[in-house]
């Protein structure tokens, strides 16, 4: 059995503390363990003076230094902001049409807009443009408003049946359950799901037509493909904005759609309309 080292005698310097025969020196700190130990000290006193530091009710102290992480972001924003001058004044002031065949131009509207789109249009629009029900799909080339530069821009400008902007597209379809008999509604109903698929019920659909002619061709024309004048979709491309089943068309031709999307003009900066503009145009379905 190894030998237990027995405490030596003559050695006095201890805590003092025993326990079971355990105890404890009383040695100095290593010197450098002690300086390291100030040196923070010192630093920690100096930190919290020069930093924000010490919580507050309302906020922590600010420091000398007046630095913040927020400031930080600000001053970082600033320099992107700046640096993007020049580009944003000459996007502001470009001929519309000529933004998507400079290439400058474009290539910059490309990622501004698709930027400005991920924070302001993907809750509506979906982040890869695609819509969903009652919100367009922004990638095909079916469009209720139209789908130049132009007419684009000027959607996103003033939106659309909204009230911020007296310049919103704006137009309204009847409900027609305060207009037509049920039956009528049943017959034209049909007739619009004849055009781009197959009724439910085919031997109203002859019916349907002539409803259709009286009621509806004012807007959606007697071709039934639409007017974009008045935002009245193309009822034939199997496209739906709410639905193409006997269901939902029942609902739309009886309560009617009010469709709304805020005006973007008093959020945004021209260039911003302008960069998301050319981002949508060039999705896919850009005329
Ligand atoms: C609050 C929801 C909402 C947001 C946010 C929104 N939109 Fe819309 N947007 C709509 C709705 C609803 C319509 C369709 C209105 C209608 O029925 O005519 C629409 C229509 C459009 C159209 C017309 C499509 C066509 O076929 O003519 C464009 C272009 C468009 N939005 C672009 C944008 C852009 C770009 C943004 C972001 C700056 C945006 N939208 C943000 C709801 C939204
Ligand atoms: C005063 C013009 C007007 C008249 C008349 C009108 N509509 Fe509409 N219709 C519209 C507009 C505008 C929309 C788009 C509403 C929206 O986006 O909120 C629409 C939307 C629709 C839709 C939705 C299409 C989709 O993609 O989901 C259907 C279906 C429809 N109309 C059928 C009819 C039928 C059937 C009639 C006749 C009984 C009719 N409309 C009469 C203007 C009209």
């Amino acid at each position: 059995m190894a030998k237990i080292p027995k405490k030596l005698d003559e050695d006095p310097n201890t805590t003092g503390h025993e326990w079971d025969g355990i105890e404890e020196f009383d040695n100095p700190m290593p010197r450098w363990w002690l300086w390291t130990f100030y040196a923070t000290i010192v630093w920690a006193v100096g930190y919290s003076i020069a930093y924000p530091a010490w919580p507050g009710i309302k906020a922590a102290t600010p420091g000398l230094l007046g630095w913040s992480t927020r400031g930080n972001v600000a001053e970082d924003i600033a320099r992107v902001n700046a640096a993007n001058d020049g580009i944003n004044a000459k996007l502001a002031a470009a001929e519309l049409t000529s933004i998507p065949t400079d290439p400058e131009l474009a290539g910059y509207a490309a990622s501004a807009g698709s930027a400005v789109f991920k924070t302001w249009c993907a809750q509506c629009h979906g982040s890869g443009a695609a819509g969903a029900k009652g919100y367009p799909n922004l990638l095909d080339n079916d469009w209720l408003w139209g789908g130049s530069i132009e007419e684009i821009h000027t959607t996103i400008s003033h939106g659309i049946r909204n009230e911020e902007d007296a310049d919103a597209r704006y137009s309204e379809m009847p409900a027609f359950g305060e207009i037509l008999e049920r039956q009528e509604i049943k017959q034209v109903v049909n007739y619009v799901m004849s055009l781009s698929g197959t009724p439910k019920d085919a031997t109203l659909v002859a019916a349907g037509k002539g409803v259709f002619l009286d009621n509806c061709a004012a807007c959606h024309m007697e071709d039934a493909t639409g007017d974009r004048d008045q935002g009245a979709p193309n009822l034939k491309d199997a496209i739906w904005l709410y639905g193409g089943d006997y269901d939902t068309l029942t609902n739309t031709v009886t309560y009617s759609r009010y469709g709304v999307m805020p005006a973007w003009s008093d959020r945004l900066s021209e260039a911003q309309v302008r960069a998301v503009s050319a981002y949508v145009h060039q999705l896919g379905g850009g005329e």
